[in-house]
């Protein structure tokens, strides 16, 4: 668990499907359409499994209202990497716009980096997403390139794969750690 200023950043518990039901019924970008849950049932279903899970996915909670909010997380599934992991995060759009984004991965990079043993920590974002790109420069991580028609999240009408050009950013632990001791 991190206790920040507004926030706790803690694992899930069964008890929370309601709240994310509310911001992953309708996911805002592609790339977290496979996460999108149909029904309440649904979102039971996978708060069970996240329960669970061993991978590193915290629920933000407001502290002021005691409610989840969004997630943020750091999983290998892609690169399996010794020490490598990405960085994803989703907010409820009624809480966005406060910072809070913002002050949940600064308390989240600090601690996988002080209290982890993670080497890497990288995040993909398609090059449309302004509001990411500019969070992640504001926390220090370096980008490393554009990846063109890099992933296809979902099909246009006539069932063709729709491309999406992704950034890839990156900090190391030294890196880090360097600018918060
Ligand atoms: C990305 C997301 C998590 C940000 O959460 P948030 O709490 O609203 O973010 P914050 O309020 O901490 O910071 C937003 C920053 O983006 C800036 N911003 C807003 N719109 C912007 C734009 N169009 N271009 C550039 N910067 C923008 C804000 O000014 C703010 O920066 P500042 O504090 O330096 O002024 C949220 O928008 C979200 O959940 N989006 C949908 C899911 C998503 O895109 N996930 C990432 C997939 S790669």
């Amino acid at each position: 668990m991190v206790e920040l200023d507004n926030l706790i950043l803690r694992p899930f518990k069964k008890d929370d499907y309601l709240d994310v039901f509310d911001y992953l019924h309708k996911p805002e970008v592609h790339c977290f359409e496979s996460m999108k849950l149909e029904t309440v049932r649904d979102a039971k279903k996978e708060l069970k499994r996240r329960v669970k899970s061993s991978e590193i996915n915290f629920a933000i909670v407001l502290k002021s209202e005691n409610k989840v909010i969004g997630e943020i997380s750091a999983t290998d599934h892609e690169l399996q990497e010794r020490n490598t992991l990405g960085l994803a995060w989703m907010l409820n759009p009624k809480y966005q716009g406060h910072g809070y984004m913002f002050e949940a991965a600064l308390g989240f990079i600090d601690y996988l980096f002080k209290e982890t043993n993670l080497h890497r920590l990288y995040a993909y974002t398609e090059d449309y997403n302004k509001v990411s790109q500019h969070l992640l420069e504001k926390l220090g991580m370096r980008n490393e390139g554009l990846f063109k028609d890099f992933v296809s999240f979902i099909d246009d009408e006539n069932g063709n794969p729709i491309y999406e050009n992704t950034y890839q950013y990156a900090v190391l632990r030294d890196e880090w750690l360097e600018k918060h001791k």
